[in-house]
């Protein structure tokens, strides 16, 4: 059960990630995809750190995965996030995530689907350090980083894209990505010349202020400020929320090739069935808790998440 509720009273928010931006990102625009493409830049084959191996899927007790896990397939992962049987929520004595289990390997790319209101942006949150964790345990890199203030662990090697108000909408493209480097302004104008080849539409605008861009270019911009800093882990909250069918498909490219990069992926999703078909590994999350977990394409095939996530259109807000 939830102990420890020392850390209560951190704030949730993020200042440096917060704007005003009072633009609804969710407009859908057919035309921006093709603005949004830009290049034709091929995904490399994934190498996914033996990602894929064949593992059951449990049903909420997850107790004995991690050393199942650790050597799946005979190749070691490298496991870069584990969290375990993590309680954590807004107010004290009210735990939205309730005894969550999640971890990340080297280059995985992992998806969190699950009905809206499950607690999969507040679990991100928590891994992020922006709602106070009341139990459990977050390691990264095999470091203890449980409570951890989200400074550290965008030091530590996460980055963080929120599903709304995610850019500045005053600031122009290259100030965008200027925040996202803030712990480390030595190393802007480097890592302009590599995020502008993964993201050319940016190079073109990249005097434009974002709040002027279509919401799939914000959605990239917000997407390379959080690459700035080279994040061995990117969490992603719902990348691809509000966006037309065109512009979701450049995003989950965007997204398929930063992970083909060797950045490790943990993203939520709304299109569960999109996002688990990419993904190396899934978890279904309901109430807080895990409900399913396994491969992606097992989650995908499995008819009782069928039944349960993919049937209607799985829309979370
Ligand atoms: N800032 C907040 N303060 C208090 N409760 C919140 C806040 N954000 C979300 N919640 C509550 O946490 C629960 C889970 O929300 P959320 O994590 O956003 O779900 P999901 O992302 O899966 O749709 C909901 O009951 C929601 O009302
Ligand atoms: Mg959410």
């Amino acid at each position: 059960m939830a102990e420890n509720k020392d850390s209560n009273e951190r704030p949730e928010t993020d200042g440096a990630k917060e704007t005003n931006d009072s633009n609804p990102s969710n407009e859908a625009n057919v035309n921006e995809a093709s603005e949004m493409s830009g290049s034709n830049e091929t995904d490399g084959a994934k190498e996914s750190s033996g990602a894929n191996e064949a593992r059951g899927m449990s049903e909420s007790n997850l107790s004995n995965e991690a050393g199942e896990m650790s050597e799946a397939g005979g190749a070691t992962r490298n496991l870069l996030l584990e969290a375990r049987d993590l309680y954590a929520g807004y107010v004290p004595e009210v735990d939205i995530v309730r005894g969550c289990d999640v971890e990340v390997a080297e280059g995985e790319l992992v998806s969190v689907i699950g009905p809206n209101g499950a607690g999969k942006s507040t679990l991100i949150k928590s891994l992020f350090g922006l709602v106070p964790v009341s139990g459990g345990t977050i390691f990264f890199e095999d470091t203890e980083v449980t409570r951890s203030p989200t400074h550290k662990l965008v030091e530590a090697g996460i980055g963080y894209v929120p599903q709304t108000e995610n850019v500045f909408p005053t600031l122009t493209v290259e100030e965008n990505l200027e925040m996202g480097a803030y712990l480390r302004p030595e190393v802007i104008q480097e890592r302009y010349e590599e995020l502008f080849e993964w993201f050319p539409v940016l190079a073109e605008r990249r005097s434009q202020r974002a709040g002027t861009m279509s919401g799939g270019q914000r959605q990239l911009v917000a997407l390379a400020r959080a690459l700035m800093l080279q994040p061995s882990l990117l969490l992603l909250d719902e990348p691809s929320a509000g966006l037309s069918p065109a512009n979701v498909d450049v995003i989950s490219d965007r997204i398929q090739l930063i992970n083909s990069k060797g950045v490790a992926i943990l993203m939520v999703e709304q299109n569960a069935k999109r996002a688990l078909a990419m993904s190396d590994r899934g978890y279904v999350l309901e109430m807080g808790q895990n409900r399913f977990t396994g491969p992606g394409e097992e989650l995908l095939n499995d008819p009782k998440v069928a039944d349960l996530y993919l049937g209607g259109r799985a829309r979370s807000a």
